[in-house]
């Protein structure tokens, strides 16, 4: 991923203009890091059948970072989750004013398609890859699944409407950053079933982000922790037990799913997902 940090150093949004800080605004979520969990996802797609589009790619992969960086600027704010803490820095709405926050993420979720427009694919590619992004980030994917959260808070919903909640919030673009991959390399079968398989593992990101919510400090995590009390968070919905086993379950289905993969796929996609797929075992024990 060295290469993609350095595409992205390379690609930050710039403007020049009388505003004193709202060019390293733009950057500073950006530059703060993050785990880059959903461009490792559509890099090691096009890795495993075309590494000779792994360049192109990152452009794809980028977009992705930015729509997801700009979500979490404003799933921080007061308004929404209300936390002065994302990436071991300092939040936006803290370092500047709330007004930034609003902005830098408006800019870089339309920066965004600005991105994926000038990539170096063909215009068919391109038109694809914009739908993805907007049908899977915005008004019936993540945007949905940030209104149920903040709606919902402090109203206990029924599992299955948890589900909806975490599978639109979260595991849709994870999802799209798989099926992305395979339609940069034209691989169309293989981009349903890698949507699928995204959505599971999306839904079990969720849930170990809600159980490292209880299981984390906030230094661990770089962002503020126990901060899903008012939420429908797998944890605070199941307890801490179950969603461990329900994790587990996940986990395991998943880690058979990726058995069935191409070699090719299973080579790129298993030191990522071996990463990830496991990261809450032992949260429980602590
Ligand atoms: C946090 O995403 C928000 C969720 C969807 C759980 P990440 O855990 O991928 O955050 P970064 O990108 O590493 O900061
Ligand atoms: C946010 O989920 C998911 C987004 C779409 C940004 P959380 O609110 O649980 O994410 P964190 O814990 O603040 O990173
Ligand atoms: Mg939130
Ligand atoms: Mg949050
Ligand atoms: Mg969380």
């Amino acid at each position: 991923m060295q290469n993609f940090e350095q595409f992205l150093q390379d690609h930050l949004p710039t403007s020049k203009s009388i505003h004193p800080h709202y060019e390293s605004a733009l950057q500073n979520m950006l530059q703060a890091g993050g785990k880059r969990f959903r461009p490792a996802l559509l890099l090691g797609v096009v890795k495993a059948y075309n590494p000779l589009m792994l360049e192109s790619a990152y452009h794809a992969a980028y977009a992705i970072e930015l729509l997801h960086t700009y979500s979490l600027i404003h799933d921080d704010l007061p308004a929404m989750d209300d936390s002065p803490l994302r990436r071991g820095h300092p939040t936006l709405h803290i370092t500047y004013d709330e007004v930034t926050a609003i902005l830098v993420g408006d800019a870089l979720n339309t920066y965004a398609f600005e991105v994926l427009s000038t990539a170096p694919f063909s215009d068919e590619t391109k038109v694809k890859l914009i739908y993805e992004l907007a049908h899977n980030g915005g008004l019936n994917g993540m945007v949905l699944g940030q209104a149920i959260d903040c709606h919902f808070e402090n109203q206990p919903l029924k599992l299955e409407d948890i589900k909806t909640l975490h599978t639109n919030k979260t595991a849709k673009l994870i999802a799209a950053s798989l099926k992305m991959g395979a339609l940069i390399v034209g691989r169309t079968e293989e981009a349903e079933k890698l949507y699928d398989f995204g959505i599971d593992l999306g839904l079990l990101f969720q849930i170990q982000d809600d159980i490292l919510d209880v299981t984390q400090s906030s230094q661990e995590a770089g962002k503020l922790t126990n901060n899903d009390e008012d939420k429908n968070s797998f944890v605070t919905i199941l307890g801490l037990e179950v969603a461990l086993r329900e994790a587990d379950a996940l986990a395991q289905s998943l880690t058979e799913t990726m058995e069935s993969f191409d070699e090719s796929l299973q080579r790129e996609l298993s030191p990522i997902l071996t990463k990830y797929i496991n990261r809450h075992k032992n949260e429980g024990k602590k």
